[in-house]
C-alpha cells in the first residue's frame, strides 16, 4: 500500500487553474454567485476544462500522421485469401486459425489504449498526446478485426464453433488457453492503471512495438498471398507510428521518472520480453506469467511450421535477431535516462538480473 501511494505522482499541473481568484469557493444557489468572478477551481484528474496546448509539435505531427495512414482492413481481399486456404488441408487451416487467434491476444488492445485515452484526457496532456492515444484506440481495433477475419477465412466462426475436425478441436483449446492468459493480464492492467503514471506504463510497449514493426516487415516481405502482404505490412507501418509514440511518450515525461520509477522501467521492459515472446518469438520456458497445457510448446512449433510454410511468417531465427534489435534500440533510449536495461539472456543480452514472479503480470500491458 506504502508504494502504491509513493509511485502515484502527479505527472502534469493541474490545469484548471484559469488565474482568476474564485470569489465562491462551492456555490449551491445560483444567487450565490456574484457579476464578473471566475468559478472556484478543480483538481485533476477531471475530463474538464477541455485542454488546448498545442505545443508538443513532435507529437502532434504523428498524430496528423496517424490520420492520414489510416487504411481499411475490409478492403483487403478476404475472399481471394479464404479461397486460397480452402485449398489447404484441414490440419494447416486449424493451425493458421489458431495463429491468428494467439495474435489477437495481443491485438485486443481497443480497452487498453481506450483507458490509456481518458487518463491522458484527465491529467490534461498535450492535445498531439491525447490525439495520438485516440488513433491507436482506432488502429488496434482494425488489428483485432483483422485477426478474426483471417481465422474466419481459415475456418468460418472459429473458435466459437463446435470442432469438427481433431485439428479444429486441440486448437479451438489452445486459443481458448492462450486467451485465458490474456484475461488474467487485462485484470492486471486496469490495476496497472491506478498504480503507476501513465508514461511509465507505456514503456514495456516500446519493446513490444519495437519488436512487431520488425516482425510484421518481415512477415509482409516473405508473404505467399497478397491479402497477407498487405495486411502485415500496413500492421507494419502502424506498429512502426506506435513504437515512435511511445518513444516520444517517454522522453516527454522524464521528469515524471524517479528512482522508483526508473527501477520499474527494468522491471517492466523485461515483462513485456517475456509476455510478447510468445508472438513474436516462441513460448519461454522460463516465465513465470504464461500458464499454458505441458505440450503446448510442442503444438506452438506444429503451427509456427505450417504457418512459416501457408502464411510466410519469418523463421525463430529473424524473430530472434528482431528482437535482439529491439532490445538494442530501446537500450539506448533507455541509457541516455539512467535505465538499466535488464538481462535477456534468451537472446545473449546482459543487463540487470530480474526475477519475475507472477504478480508482476500486472507490469507487462499486454497488447501491441
Ligand atoms: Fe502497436
Ligand atoms: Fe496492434
Amino acid at each position: 500500500m506504502e508504494t502504491q501511494k509513493k509511485l502515484r505522482i502527479i505527472i502534469r499541473e493541474p490545469r484548471s487553474r484559469h488565474g482568476g481568484a474564485p470569489i465562491v469557493a462551492n456555490p449551491k444557489e445560483m444567487e450565490d454567485i456574484p457579476p464578473d468572478t471566475y468559478p472556484p477551481e478543480w483538481d485533476v484528474p477531471n475530463a474538464y476544462p477541455p485542454y488546448w496546448d498545442f505545443s508538443n509539435e513532435r507529437m502532434y505531427n504523428l498524430y496528423m500522421k496517424a490520420k492520414k495512414e489510416q487504411w481499411d482492413e475490409d478492403s483487403l481481399d478476404w475472399k481471394s485469401f479464404g479461397e486460397y486456404l480452402a485449398n489447404k488441408t484441414e490440419r494447416e487451416r486449424a493451425a493458421v486459425a489458431f495463429w491468428f487467434s494467439m495474435l489477437a491476444n495481443f491485438d485486443n488492445a481497443t480497452g487498453a489504449f481506450a483507458r490509456a485515452v481518458i487518463a491522458a484526457h484527465e491529467w490534461h496532456f498535450d492535445a498531439g498526446t491525447v490525439g495520438v492515444f485516440t488513433t491507436i484506440v482506432m488502429d488496434e481495433n482494425r488489428h483485432c478485426i483483422m485477426c478474426g477475419k483471417a481465422a474466419f477465412c481459415a475456418l468460418k466462426n472459429f473458435p466459437f464453433r463446435k470442432p469438427q475436425s481433431p485439428y479444429e478441436e486441440k486448437a479451438r483449446k489452445y486459443a481458448w488457453w492462450v486467451w485465458w492468459n490474456g484475461h488474467r493480464y487485462w485484470n492486471a492492467i486496469k490495476e496497472a492503471f491506478e498504480k503507476y503514471p501513465l508514461p511509465a506504463v507505456f514503456t514495456s510497449f516500446m519493446m513490444g512495438e519495437a519488436a512487431a514493426t520488425t516482425v510484421f516487415s518481415g512477415a509482409s516481405r516473405g508473404a505467399k498471398h497478397e491479402t497477407m502482404r498487405s495486411l502485415f505490412k500496413f500492421t507494419a507501418m502502424d506498429e512502426a507510428r506506435h513504437f515512435a509514440f511511445t518513444q516520444f511518450l517517454f522522453e516527454d515525461n522524464q521528469h515524471a521518472f524517479n528512482e522508483d520509477i526508473k527501477k520499474l522501467v527494468t522491471k517492466q521492459i523485461r515483462a513485456g520480453f517475456e509476455f510478447l515472446s510468445l508472438i513474436t518469438y516462441k513460448p519461454l520456458r522460463t516465465t513465470k506469467f504464461w500458464k499454458l497445457p505441458r505440450d503446448f510448446e510442442k503444438y506452438y512449433e506444429e503451427v509456427d511450421a505450417i504457418m512459416q510454410d501457408v502464411i510466410g511468417i519469418p523463421p525463430l531465427e529473424f524473430r530472434e535477431e528482431a528482437w535482439r534489435k529491439a532490445v538494442m534500440r530501446v537500450g539506448n533510449i533507455l541509457s541516455r535516462f539512467g535505465i538499466e536495461m535488464p538481462a535477456i539472456p534468451e537472446l545473449g543480452i546482459e543487463g540487470g538480473k530480474i526475477e519475475l514472479a507472477e504478480e508482476d503480470i500486472e507490469l507487462a500491458p499486454p497488447v501491441f
